[in-house]
């Protein structure tokens, strides 16, 4: 680390790493306890129907078990009849685990058994039988569709003519393209340890984004006071947006925890990870009318996704398609159908990366009808207001990301004409996609406080899902207060410090962060005015040249201990705590990231295989606070983008109503050897508005037009246009 330079900027190693890689670092189905119990969820074998007999007896008769809970023996629960729900509850009335006898997913759980061991648990739910009356279920999508209705969304009003103006436009496109289901499949399954203490309470370890939410959850749900609910989640493995609502397991474990007055942990196998949440299938419809010129005339994308019977799940898929290129006349739909599966959930970009499959591969059409390079289609539709608000955009470097990123990859090089490009016996293609996201910012809280020893300890209720939270905030921290990086120590994922928003959305930096720089801010005037107030002849040095480091106060040649600093303050300790909310300035703007990602595929026309051999991902976020999390944060986003593109789909049994691939052998993403070299490059984006740190986030951004880019490569190489998600095999051979 320079000392030199503030710590923001600079690619700081995570201050998490070492207890991460030595394993000391504890997930939520890690903590050991006396007695623990241990949960196994028997699932749902049919899609529709109600749960006429559940017999236990076998079950219980193993030595060892202590419970099997159903829907017949749960204890009574406070709000499970109304419809309160979690922060990130979709409109209708959320699923609650062992409600009542009726079956609405293949997979739903329908018992937990608690025994001694998981061994034992999972052996004697498999003696458990259960009778159904079964319904008729609908799972397909396609087969549905008649059947669908409007989103409850609030779509941007229709501008100007669409109809008209696509009717007359020189140059039209019309396609549709499809998505598969894809689960979030994060490394850590969703698991919760309930250690139930002597006085009732409750300490929780919850695979989760958001402590504080499932402590309102539990607090609603159980009628427990929030005092007697603690959830922590020091680590969390991945969650991908999973762990936005609380998972059924945590629920399951309260409710035995309560029930038996004992510990109890329960754990979801991999196979269990595909029976909830999840990104929905789409089929999108885009129409495209340009003039000769290739000025966007009119744009119309039309969107319907499936959803579950009992909860509408909406996201942004075809906004951006109002917002990303000029165009005056505009229509956007966004439909649901229902069907007899769980609710759909964000995951990593939601709406987004799916909108953007459709708006970036019929721009690549676009492009081929009217016969101008890529790039410069998009360089000719750049708006710098963000038509759907009507609003000016803060900063929107994105045509900077168009020059440095056509740039390192080499994009002049390019052939346009589709198959005229070879490396060996292999196509090469060469495609590339704008990508967009939201820069959001919401209320958050921080403490700081500053003791005897030197030691900044600044802490929030955010979690760190494996995006780097616990290193930037140390960096924003220390730089704010001025103190040294390795004195500063940043605490989360535990509901009983200040309140944060969920991590999600690309927002903890912005919320969480000026929180933090804000305490930080306020603490650092507290300690200068206690050393000026010790040490009179500091009155006239400037607040920025007093910089704590290794207990002592350093002003310019001169040192101070830290400790005689706070003599006069009670426990020889200096604390601020500060809320902060986005601010006024943001009103009159439109915030957003984004990035241009440019792919070069290589096809293998005999084998149907498409390596993806080089991406370039070129990033608008404003200012990177940590340029190596950042970037890892945008080459998870390619790796992921590519498996949209080309592996990943859940695949259902329609006849059955059940997931088939569910297990990470047959639900396939990329591995290390599928993976090429992917170039991140952060263009330089200046924004005062978008918050103090003038950092945008980079959780979202880097998967956003990744599978567009693949797909548009593949129609550069093969000459052939996949509409259909993922590209797999049998859809590339000639
Ligand atoms: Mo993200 S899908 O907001 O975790």
């Amino acid at each position: 680390m320079n000392r030199s330079q503030p710590a923001s900027g600079q690619p700081m190693d995570r201050v998490d790493g070492v207890a991460k890689v030595t394993g000391q670092a504890r997930y939520a189905a890690e903590y050991p306890q006396d007695g623990l119990l241990y949960g196994s969820v028997v699932s749902s074998s049919i899609a529709s129907g109600q749960v006429l007999n559940i017999d236990c007896a076998a079950a219980l008769q193993v030595p060892g078990v202590a419970l099997v809970l159903t829907h017949r023996n749960r204890p009574h629960l406070a709000s499970y009849d109304d419809s309160y729900s979690d922060q990130d509850a979709a409109e209708g009335s959320p699923f609650r685990p062992l409600y009542n006898d009726r079956v609405l997913y293949s997979g739903q759980p329908l018992a937990l058994v608690v025994a001694e061991n998981l061994e034992l648990a999972r052996y004697a739910g498999s003696l458990i039988k259960i009778d159904y009356l079964q319904d008729s279920h609908h799972t397909d999508l396609l087969a549905e569709l008649g059947n669908s209705h409007a989103a409850p969304a609030e779509l941007p009003k229709p501008r100007g003519d669409f109809q008209g103006q696509f009717a007359a436009a020189p140059v039209r496109i019309e396609a549709s393209y499809s998505t598969p289901s894809e689960h979030h499949n994060p490394m850590e399954p969703h698991a919760s340890t309930v250690i139930y203490q002597p006085d009732g309470s409750l300490e929780i370890h919850d695979k989760t984004q958001g402590t504080q939410n499932c402590q309102d959850y539990l607090h609603k749900v159980f009628d427990l006071p929030k005092e007697k609910i603690r959830v922590l989640a020091s680590f969390v493995g991945g969650a991908f947006g999973s762990g936005l609502r609380p998972q059924y397991q945590l629920p399951l474990a309260v409710m035995a925890a309560l029930k038996l007055k004992r510990s109890v942990r329960v754990t979801l196998t991999r196979q269990q990870m595909f029976t909830f949440g999840y990104r929905p299938r789409t089929l999108q419809r885009l129409r495209l009318g340009a003039d000769a010129e290739g000025r966007l005339l009119a744009v119309s994308h039309e969107a319907t996704a499936q959803t579950s019977r009992f909860e509408d799940f909406t996201e942004h898929v075809v906004e951006w398609s109002g917002m990303l290129y000029q165009c005056d006349n505009i229509a956007l739909d966004y439909r649901l159908t229902p069907l007899d599966v769980y609710t759909p959930l964000d995951m990593r970009a939601p709406g987004a990366a799916l909108g953007l499959i459709g708006l970036e591969c019929a721009m690549d059409e676009l492009a081929v009808a009217s016969g101008i390079d890529p790039v410069q289609l998009r360089r000719i539709n750049f708006a710098d207001s963000n038509g759907n608000e009507g609003k000016p955009y803060s900063s929107k470097e994105l045509q900077a990301c168009y020059d440095e990123g056509s740039a390192a990859f080499g994009w002049e090089q390019r052939n346009p004409e589709p198959r005229s490009m070879r490396q060996g016996h292999r196509l090469v293609g060469w495609g590339m996609a704008g990508g967009v996201w939201e820069a959001m910012q919401m209320k958050a809280s921080a403490k700081a406080r500053f003791d005897s020893q030197g030691k900044l300890t600044v802490s929030s209720a955010t979690t760190d899902i494996g995006t780097g939270t616990y290193t930037v905030m140390t960096q924003i921290a220390a730089d704010a207060a001025g103190v040294a990086v390795e004195d500063t120590r940043f605490l989360l994922g535990d509901s009983s410090l200040p309140t944060a928003p969920l991590q999600g959305g690309s927002f903890t930096v912005s919320s969480v962060g000026s929180a933090v720089r804000q305490a930080c801010l306020v603490l650092r005037a507290k300690l200068v005015q206690a050393a000026r107030e010790r040490f009179p002849e500091l009155a006239n040095a400037e607040q920025e040249t007093f910089v704590f480091e290794g207990g002592s106060l350093k002003v310019d040649a001169h040192c101070y201990p830290v400790a005689e600093v706070l003599e006069a303050s009670d426990d020889g300790a200096l604390e601020v705590q500060i809320d902060t909310e986005p601010g006024a300035q943001r009103e009159g703007f439109a915030t957003a990231t984004h990035s241009a990602v440019f792919v070069e595929v290589l096809v293998d026309e005999a084998l149907g295989s498409v390596r993806v051999n080089r991406v370039v991902s070129a990033v608008a976020a404003g200012r990177v606070i940590n340029p190596k999390t950042a970037r890892s944060q945008i080459l998870g986003g390619v790796v992921w983008g590519m498996g949209m593109a080309l592996q990943e789909e859940t695949q259902t049994d329609h006849t059955l109503g059940r997931i088939m691939n569910h297990s990470l052998a047959e639900y396939h993403i990329p591995v290390n050897a599928d993976v090429g070299d992917i170039q991140v490059l952060f263009v330089r984006e200046e924004d005062e508005i978008v918050n103090e740190l003038g950092s945008k986030g980079v959780g979202e951004i880097g998967i956003v037009g990744v599978a567009a880019a693949v797909a548009n490569a593949v129609y550069h190489a093969t000459g052939r246009r996949v509409r259909e998600f993922p590209i797999t095999l049998d859809k590339v051979l000639p």
